[in-house]
């Protein structure tokens, strides 16, 4: 994949690009909680998105996509372009400059191997790349947070996605072998060693996305914003479902809308659940750390309603198969991957016995992905 870039750059724009990286990402747990300023556990992985880049000497920036096999031509202080590809690379240099970072005209080429649409952040990867990348050879002096926040605010105000700051954070600050405890609130961060010794994570993508996929993320993220307003009528100094225990929310139960009731109620949960599963990795203790990563399916199928009938049979059938510790969806939901917990010995069974399984109610084998948790952006020299 470098290789291809750096020769569809030759090509293209000729000699002297820079080349750099940043990776999608798996989260182990503490899902949908990054908006609502709780904790997530999320790695970089193994697959990534590559950028080759320089300053050119014109008055716009052309850049190519190499998956799309397109290339446009784009001013910087221009109208959004009409690709959506190009958004996130328009969106990223927006916010830049809001931020005071003077951004030049240069050539671009971009590809990687981030499988889309599986929830592993590819997008967050492109902004991640496209941030590290300009940041670099223009000298901007962002530092790898601000970077994330950059990203994140590309999705809101260029996507329309509202989304939390934990795929361009786990894609800037990522480590080989290590996932990132972080703190949505304080953006505190722990890097905790993976190596559970006799597993392996795999994930099986049920190649579906579901239309609801960002409408309904928002949704979620103003029902949860719909909660924090209830409680805050009466509790002073709370900011986010973070500041929220179960006490409260049920003491204030009656006031809230049902379904805000349960969105807040997950949330909550999946905090606390996150915080055991991390004390259990911490004692190495991967058992209880997949029936952790059980509860967060259930609360998100049940409580949270982001899961679909797809990654539901696969997490259900996870779940009564032998060898597995555990199994559930990953990421914003209503399609992509569940992540899976599973004893090496009986790894190649399990693969085959939830592929058999998915391939004979959907008519589709699932696409296995294997992932090693890895570096976040970097230059590569
Ligand atoms: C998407 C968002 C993240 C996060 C997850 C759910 O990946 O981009 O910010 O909210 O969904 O945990």
């Amino acid at each position: 994949m470098k290789t291809k870039i750096q020769e569809q750059f030759k090509k293209l724009y000729g000699e002297g690009a820079s080349l750099f990286a940043s990776p999608g990402r798996v989260n182990l747990i503490g899902e949908h909680t990054d908006y609502n300023l709780g904790f997530v556990l999320p790695g970089a992985i193994d697959k990534a998105i590559y950028v080759a880049i320089k300053p050119n000497d014109g008055k716009t920036c052309r850049i190519h996509s190499l998956d799309y096999n397109e290339s446009i031509e784009m001013d910087i202080h221009g109208e959004k372009p009409a690709q959506q590809w190009a958004c996130y690379i328009y969106g990223v240099i927006q916010e830049m400059e809001k931020r005071g970072g003077l951004v030049h005209p240069f050539d671009m080429v971009f590809g990687g191997d981030v499988p889309l649409g599986a929830g592993l952040s590819s997008s967050a990867a492109l902004e991640s790349a496209v941030g590290f990348a300009i940041n670099s050879i223009f000298n901007l002096n962002f530092d790898r947070a601000q970077l994330a926040k950059i990203g994140q605010m590309t999705e809101h105000n260029y996507v329309g996605v509202r989304c939390g700051i934990m795929d361009q954070f786990a894609s800037l600050f990522g480590d080989t072998g290590k996932v990132i405890r972080l703190d949505c609130r304080s953006l505190d961060y722990k890097l905790e060693p993976f190596d559970p010794k006799g597993c392996r994570v795999v994930l099986f993508d049920t190649q579906v996305k579901h239309t609801l996929a960002s409408s309904e993320y928002n949704v979620r993220r103003a029902q949860c914003e719909a909660g924090v307003a209830v409680i805050l009528k009466h509790v002073g100094g709370i900011e986010s479902l973070r500041d929220v225990t179960m006490d409260m929310l049920d003491t204030y139960k009656d006031e809230m809308d049902p379904t805000v009731y349960r969105r807040c109620s997950y949330v909550i949960n999946e905090n606390n659940r996150l915080l055991e599963a991390c004390a259990a990795l911490e004692k190495g203790d991967y058992v209880t750390f997949g029936q952790k990563m059980n509860g967060s399916h259930e609360g998100l199928s049940k409580w949270y309603e982001v899961s679909c009938e797809e990654l539901d049979f696969l997490a259900e059938i996870g779940h009564r198969t032998d060898g597995v510790l555990g199994a559930r969806m990953m990421g914003g939901g209503f399609g992509g991957c569940t992540i899976n917990l599973v004893k090496a010995e009986a790894y190649d069974n399990y693969v085959a016995e939830i592929s058999d399984k998915f391939q004979h109610k959907f008519g589709k084998a699932p696409r296995i992905i294997e992932v090693n948790i890895s570096q976040g952006a970097h230059r590569i020299e």
